[in-house]
């Protein structure tokens, strides 16, 4: 299985932070965002990963990431002319995974769920694509897309609903099979303009080839707002044992 990180887009909600950089550049405690979801990458075994960013600090990505050596990773770069959407960046990666499956990881979701077992499992799946939700009882459900389960399986997706069928919010990891780039040729853009990630996903859920994993531990979307900024940040200086860190919600 190959990795794709998608780290475009741009970030209105942490203006002014990203005025004149990329959102994945910011720090996250003593790191920048990127660096989370590519050492997750390679916790879980990828060794081949291609980022996607848009034209505007993609010379920055380059220099800071370089090969993917200091990672164990071998790096590969695609540019995203316009900001159009998640499953638009996906449908970059098509000659880049060369019908292998693909492990798609957002450059700003922060989180230390071991993806290994999943990986192997996905491997052995026979077709289709799998989702990672997170319990997020009381969430604001306009900021993420809604998992529905029913006897562990996903019976639906919405985007950023307003009256939420349950409290899984799907994180911003995923793994597709090759029927990805065929799915999202046929997708036409949601209210807001954009190919979303989500109806990429409810094709498979139409399908029901669409697996879903539950995490356990902590998650953050850390490009929502200032304050899951700060939430990531305290979360990983806890993980490090900063005895300054103060107390999080996990
Ligand atoms: C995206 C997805 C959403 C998901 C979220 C997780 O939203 O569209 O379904 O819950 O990532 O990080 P965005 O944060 O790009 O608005």
């Amino acid at each position: 299985m190959k990795g794709v990180i998608l780290a475009g887009g741009k970030a209105t909600r942490l203006r002014p932070l990203t005025l004149v950089t990329n959102k994945h550049l910011l720090p996250v405690y003593n790191k920048p965002m990127i660096f989370y979801p590519l050492e997750a990458m390679a916790k879980a075994g990828i060794k081949e990963v291609l980022i996607i960013t848009g034209p505007d600090h993609a010379g920055s990505f380059l220099n800071l990431l370089r090969s993917g050596k200091d990672f164990g990773l071998k790096l590969s770069y695609e540019i995203q002319e316009e900001a159009g959407g998640l499953s638009q960046a996906v449908a970059l990666a098509e000659s880049f995974a060369r019908g292998k499956r693909i492990l798609v990881i957002l450059g700003d979701n922060i989180f230390n769920h071991d993806l290994r077992n999943a990986v192997l499992e996905f491997e052995k799946q026979e077709k289709g694509a799998k989702v990672f939700g997170k319990k997020m009882p009381g969430m604001d459900s306009r900021h993420y897309g809604v998992i529905e389960v029913k006897d562990g399986k996903v019976v639906s997706i919405e985007e950023k609903p307003a009256n939420p069928r349950s409290d899984i919010a799907q994180t911003g990891i995923y793994m597709y099979d090759d029927q990805a780039f065929g799915f999202i040729s046929k997708l036409t853009p949601s209210a807001r303009g954009e190919l979303e990630i989500t109806d990429l996903n409810n094709f498979y859920v139409d399908q029901g080839t669409m697996t879903f994993e539950l995490m356990e531990d902590w998650w953050v979307d850390a490009g929502s707002s200032f304050d899951e900024l700060l939430r990531a940040n305290n979360l990983v200086a806890g993980e490090l044992g900063n005895e300054n860190t103060p107390e999080v919600e996990k």
